[in-house]
This record gives C-alpha cells, sequence and structure tokens, in this order.
C-alpha cells in the first residue's frame, strides 16, 4: 500500500524552529498552534524524532515502569445511524452484514475475559438507538455487579448529557469518543451534514464534567488532513487534558466515500504519539490494532514511541469480521485467549510487562 506521507514542508511558515519547539514541548510549557506547526512541519528530522522518541520512553517508564495494559475490546453491535465518510459500518453501507449481542452474550465475553485475567471492559458499538438508555444501563449496572473490581468503559458514540449521566449513574467509568478532526473545515469533509464538531466537543466536556474519565483521539493521515489539522488536534488534547487518548493511522474501507485513498503514515502516527505522551505525560494510550493493521510490528513500535495499552478483542469470532471499520483488520481470526497469548508475546517481546488491573490513568 502507498503510505500518504502528508507533505509537511511547512516550516517557512511557523515561527518556532522546529528544534525549539520540540524542547519546549519536552520542557512541558504551554504549547500554542505555531508550536505545534512547527514540531510537525519537523517530522522526518531524525534527530528530533529520536529525541521526542527517547523523552516520551522516559516519562512512560517514569509514570508506569515497563507495564502495559490490557482492555478486553467487545464490539457489541455493528449497527449505526451515523454515516461517517471514512467508516465500514456507517449506516448507508448496505453490504455490510450486521450483528447485535445480548445481554446474555456481553456477560458471556466478560466471564471469558475476566477469566483470562481482564480487569477493563470496552463496550464498544456503531450508534445503535436500540440500545436505549435503559437497555444500555442494565447492561451497564449487571456488568459492575458482577465484576466491581472492573473498570468499563463505554464507546457508544454521542448521546445526550442526560444519557450519559444515567450510565455515569449505573456504573460506567470511562468513555472514549474520539473527536476525529478539530478543524472544522475537515470535520465536515469527514462527517456528513448533521454532525458537527462543535457537538462532539459539547459531548467530550459533558463527559468530563459527569466524573468520567475521558477518551478523545484522532486518526492519522484521515483524507483532507494538513499540518494544520493535527496541531489543532494537538491544541485541542491540550485543552481538553483527556486521560485518554486513541491515536491510530486511516485505512481506506472499499465501501465507503474514501475506498482509493492511501492510508495513513505509520511513522507519522508514531511520531504523534511520542508527542501525545510528552504533552499527556500519566496519559492511558493504545497501540491501536490500526498501527497493526498497516505495519506487522506496528503495536510493538507503539509501545515503544510511547503507547501503554493494547486492546485485544474479546468479541464472538463468528461477529469479528463483521466489525469492519477499515479493510484488512487485524486480529480477526483469533479466539480472545489465542489474541491475548500472541498480545503478550509481542508486549514482551518489545521489552514490556503485560498486566491485569484496571490501570487507572496517573495524575497528569
Ligand atoms: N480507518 C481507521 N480508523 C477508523 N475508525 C473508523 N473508521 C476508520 C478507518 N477507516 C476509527 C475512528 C473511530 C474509531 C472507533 O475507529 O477514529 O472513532
Ligand atoms: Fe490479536 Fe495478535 S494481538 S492475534
Amino acid at each position: 500500500m502507498n503510505t500518504n506521507n502528508q507533505k509537511m514542508s511547512s516550516r517557512r511558515f511557523a515561527k518556532t524552529s522546529a528544534g525549539n519547539a520540540a524542547e519546549k514541548l519536552i520542557s512541558r510549557q504551554v504549547m500554542e498552534k505555531d508550536d505545534f506547526v512547527a514540531l510537525l512541519g519537523d517530522f522526518g528530522n531524525q534527530e528530533t524524532g529520536k529525541r521526542l522518541k527517547e523523552e516520551a520512553l522516559r516519562l512512560r517508564t517514569q509514570y508506569y515502569g515497563r507495564q502495559v495494559f490490557a482492555r478486553g475490546l467487545i464490539e457489541f453491535t455493528n449497527y449505526c445511524k451515523n454515516n461517517c465518510h471514512y467508516c465500514g459500518i456507517r449506516g448507508a453501507n448496505r453490504n455490510a452484514a450486521r450483528y447485535r449481542l445480548s445481554q446474555k452474550e456481553i456477560l458471556e465475553c466478560c466471564r471469558e475475559g475476566y477469566r483470562l485475567g481482564f480487569r477493563t471492559f470496552v463496550l464498544q458499538g456503531g450508534e445503535d438507538p436500540f440500545y436505549t438508555d435503559e437497555k444500555m444501563a442494565a447492561i451497564v449496572r449487571e456488568i459492575k455487579r458482577r465484576y466491581p473490581d472492573c473498570a468499563l468503559t463505554l464507546s457508544l458514540g454521542e448521546r445526550t448529557r442526560e444519557s450519559y449521566r444515567l450510565l455515569r449513574e449505573a456504573g460506567a467509568d470511562r468513555y472514549l469518543l474520539r473527536h476525529e478532526t478539530a478543524d472544522e473545515a475537515h470535520y465536515r469533509l469527514l462527517h456528513p451534514a448533521g454532525m458537527s464538531l462543535e457537538n462532539r466537543r459539547r459531548c467530550l466536556y459533558n463527559l468530563k464534567s459527569l466524573g468520567y474519565q475521558v477518551g478523545a483521539g484522532m486518526m492519522v493521515g484521515s483524507p483532507g488532513q494538513t499540518l494544520w489539522c493535527l496541531a489543532e488536534d494537538l491544541l485541542f488534547l491540550q485543552r481538553l487534558q483527556p486521560q485518554m487518548v486513541g491515536l491510530g493511522p486511516f485505512i481506506p474501507h472499499h465501501d465507503t466515500c474514501f475506498a482509493t485513498e492511501a492510508p495513513g503514515s505509520v511513522e507519522l502516527t508514531l511520531y504523534l504519539l511520542s508527542i501525545v505522551r510528552i504533552l499527556l505525560p500519566g496519559v492511558l494510550l493504545p497501540a491501536t490494532t490500526a498501527l497493526g493493521t498497516l505495519d506487522p510490528c506496528g503495536r510493538e513500535k507503539g509501545l515503544l514511541a510511547g503507547a501503554n495499552v493494547v486492546m485485544p478483542n474479546l468479541s464472538p469470532l463468528k461477529n469479528r469480521k463483521q466489525y469492519e471499520l477499515y479493510d484488512d483488520k487485524a486480529c480477526t481470526g483469533e479466539e480472545a485467549a489465542e489474541c491475548l497469548g500472541c498480545l503478550k508475546q509481542r508486549v514482551e517481546d518489545a521489552g514490556f510487562t503485560l498486566v491485569s488491573g484496571r490501570g487507572d490513568a496517573r495524575q497528569l
């Protein structure tokens, strides 16, 4: 596959020189947009790359030692009322074979996950109106009743503040909602009319104010993304101060408007992982499946760039391929136990230790 290396020869536009921007980030000063632009403009400069990676690794060790946390991912519905242009399970995709897991099936995934040692479950799904607040709250309550020692993360997209409140009250601890891009025009390019960056931001701030540990994040190399979009993303993360950041390369899906676009760059994703680790040193930062899909050693490289979380799949094997956000998704053929075993090996090969436990974010 051709990778989209995103021409970033923008140094001439930046007021801050690249080296200075890296040092400013490392000395933990508040970064301005120009600083981020300069930093991103220096992507490809080996010296800066090395400096950022070393600092990212130093910080992840200071905050988390050699630990890598495993989260059990349960993709419980691929129905979605949204139509994000990049996503394989967008509602308009008639070719997607849809499925929903019942409460019983979800609980079976948790049981197997618990047996394997997971102490965080992530319930992720499309925006599926079938799962009303009542249904979702009942699922959350039952998981927390059976596994009170586990953290429960939800990733259900945009809902009302009241809905988030009910789910929080039912026991949900964390919520992942990638902002996707913090640039208005870019947001409109990636999403249909009716979705807005403003609402996405509002959701994230609502979640925060309700006491969730919040995860935001973006795809790297999504169509139309420029250096300025990424600088806006970093600025947004600096303002939001999320406990988690999901960051992976864009990968085209054959049934979307972006089928023929080039995938994002693995190297740029790694560069950004290091920057985010330095920007938010205590953050929980997954080495994503998308990274492992584009590069067979992507997740190991992610860990070495500053990531400290992996999210093996606990979804039933029969549904695994159906949760196809992008083409050739990794880990769709393995049972949960196999996937965990494989990841454990990968984590150890990269010099880290896979740990169970809730793994809450350290104070930022
Ligand atoms: N490539 C990479 N990541 C994608 N996502 C959705 N579609 C794609 C794609 N084609 C990501 C989005 C979403 C998360 C669940 O998956 O960032 O928030
Ligand atoms: Fe899932 Fe390797 S991590 S099979």
